[in-house]
């Protein structure tokens, strides 16, 4: 390892780990914009996905690794040859590019899950880090399951990923089941008794099913690890990965219980990075989140009020500012220009050439002239269906009227949808407004679903609020999440069904065009 001992490099996996915990899929443009607002943030290396798992996936880590200008673009891998290969398809040409490969370590994964020996698993290791390479001088190795695993394995499969050449050794807390002090054990366990560890970065990955995750991946920094995988707003798989913002402010915060490590994450960033994860991954921040919860710097009791009026510091250990919490001062109304709008995107973290200005700023002034001001949430809702529409969507709705209320009205609908290139109308009754919209809208799409959740909240607040709406189907046994923005709530569940709606065609076209494929390969 030729550089700074003291920097702990930040790899964030928000794009692997946090998007496959989502309920709805990101798009290909999400990916790229939250990437390239991540690339801004100062992280070290970014885990775009995982290529393996579809040929938009792939792609998707291919754009990705070619727009980034400061961070490491990576690519997940099972230690199977043709994942290795599909990350060097997506990441080739670049001049520096990440293999992440991992296989499970513990005794329950290696026997239950791979019905494996632990020799078969060090000779996996060891040949598909090789492999991996051949394509490029930094690949990380992961232990998945590590907590678990038998220190004796652990200890033996390290010293091997490393002289078969791995420059990052990753320890996973898969389960997130490991105390502080045992995880620390682990590590100072690795360091002192791995002969080559010092050829070698040691990464952690914590998930936070016990809420250990901070503590843990801290811990394991004060042992000697110099990399701490996270994701913004600890997203990811069950309870979540280590957030991003915990590790990095705790750092700059406690530094001399730190032993002068130190990220290059920039801590002013990381109010709005939070904001537009939350945001583009449909995944609001609890209020009560440390950090970026909308209350981590507000004081309710008398006593605390009264404290902080005297001294901040009485209450507050960092200041909103020091993490880039603002007040809006910017009114967006129908008077308002284009350069107006481009500037509040970029204030949220949207880099010019990852949208399209002329589209967003028409549907703009329609919501301006809908609602007289539009507020940043706002524009982050019309983002999010612009994006929507970049994937071509099968179904979209062309029209909408509604006559319900009263004692003696059948609630009845009429809904255009423009389906591909034709547009259809239907109309039909229900019991009450959104069960007749969503009669229409299923006879139109001709898809039978079950309404599992169907949820209805308000983004903003007060009259400015937009109602959004999240509902979950069923179709042939899976789920489909779907949501919609609007200032008319009928008009929000509707969108909310058509969006579900073309997640499930988007799915039949994956499904139909993998036969194809696995048709052709017969
Ligand atoms: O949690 C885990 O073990 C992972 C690995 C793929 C690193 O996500
Ligand atoms: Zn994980």
């Amino acid at each position: 390892m030729a550089d700074d001992k003291n920097h702990v490099y930040i790899f964030d996996t928000t794009l692997r780990d946090g998007e496959q915990a989502l309920m709805r899929s990101l798009t290909p443009v999400q990916k790229l914009q939250l990437a390239m607002m991540l690339d801004e943030l100062g992280v070290d290396v970014i885990e775009a996905g995982f290529p393996i798992s579809s040929p938009g996936d792939l792609k998707s880590v291919h754009d990705i690794g070619h727009a980034l200008k400061h961070a490491v673009c990576c690519g997940l891998s099972r230690t199977v040859e043709k994942d290795i290969d599909a990350v060097h398809e997506a990441l080739h040409g670049l001049d520096h590019y990440r293999i992440h490969t991992f296989v499970a370590t513990s005794d329950i994964h290696v026997k239950d899950k791979l019905h494996r020996s632990f020799d078969d698993i060090i000779a996996m290791c060891d040949h598909h880090v090789r492999y991996a390479r051949n394509y490029t001088d930094d690949v990380e190795f992961s232990c998945e399951d590590a907590g678990r695993t038998p220190i004796d394995h652990l200890c033996r499969i390290v010293e091997t990923a490393i002289n078969a050449g791995a420059t990052t050794v990753n320890i996973p807390d898969t389960v997130g089941y490991t105390l502080p002090y045992e995880f620390g054990g682990i590590i100072r366990t690795l360091f002192n008794r791995v002969p080559n560890i010092d050829k070698a970065r040691i990464s952690v990955h914590c998930h936070n099913d016990l809420g250990m995750a901070t503590a843990n991946s801290l811990t394991a920094v004060q042992e000697g690890a110099r990399q701490i995988e996270v994701c913004m707003n600890g997203l990811g798989e069950r309870a979540g990965n280590c957030s991003l913002e915990e590790v990095v402010m705790s750092m700059k915060l406690r530094a001399p219980y730190m032993h002068g490590v130190y990220t290059n994450v920039v801590a002013e960033n990381i109010a709005r990075a939070s904001q537009m994860v939350a945001s583009v991954c449909n995944e609001p921040v609890p209020s009560h989140k440390a950090i970026v919860g909308s209350n981590a710097f507000a004081h309710s009791s008398g006593i605390h009020q009264d404290g902080v009026l005297k001294n901040k510091q009485t209450y507050e250990i960092l200041t909103p500012e020091s993490v880039g919490f603002k007040e809006n001062n910017m009114h967006m109304t129908a008077r308002s220009g284009r350069h107006m709008i481009k500037a509040v995107l970029e204030k949220l973290g949207y880099k010019e050439g990852t949208y399209n200005l002329d589209d967003i700023y028409q549907r703009f002034l329609k919501l301006a002239d809908r609602k007289g001001q539009v507020f940043d949430y706002d524009l982050e809702a019309l983002m999010y269906f612009s994006q929507d529409e970049d994937e071509e969507n099968q179904f979209k709705l062309d029209n909408l009227s509604v006559m319900s209320g009263g004692k003696n009205i059948i609630p009845t609908a009429s809904v255009r949808l423009r389906i591909g290139k034709r547009t259809r109308t239907e109309s039909g009754t229900g019991n009450g407004p959104v069960d007749a919209v969503f009669n229409c809208i299923s006879r139109l799409t001709g898809l039978k679903l079950k309404l599992e959740s169907f949820q209805i909240n308000a983004k903003g607040s007060g009259m400015n609020a937009q109602g959004q709406v999240n509902v979950d189907v069923i179709y042939e046994g899976r789920h489909y999440y779907g949501v919609g923005i609007s200032t008319d709530v009928i008009e929000a569940s509707a969108l909310s069904l058509i969006s579900a709606s073309n997640s499930i065609y988007r799915a039949q076209v994956i499904e139909q065009e993998k036969e194809q494929e696995e048709n052709k390969e017969k």
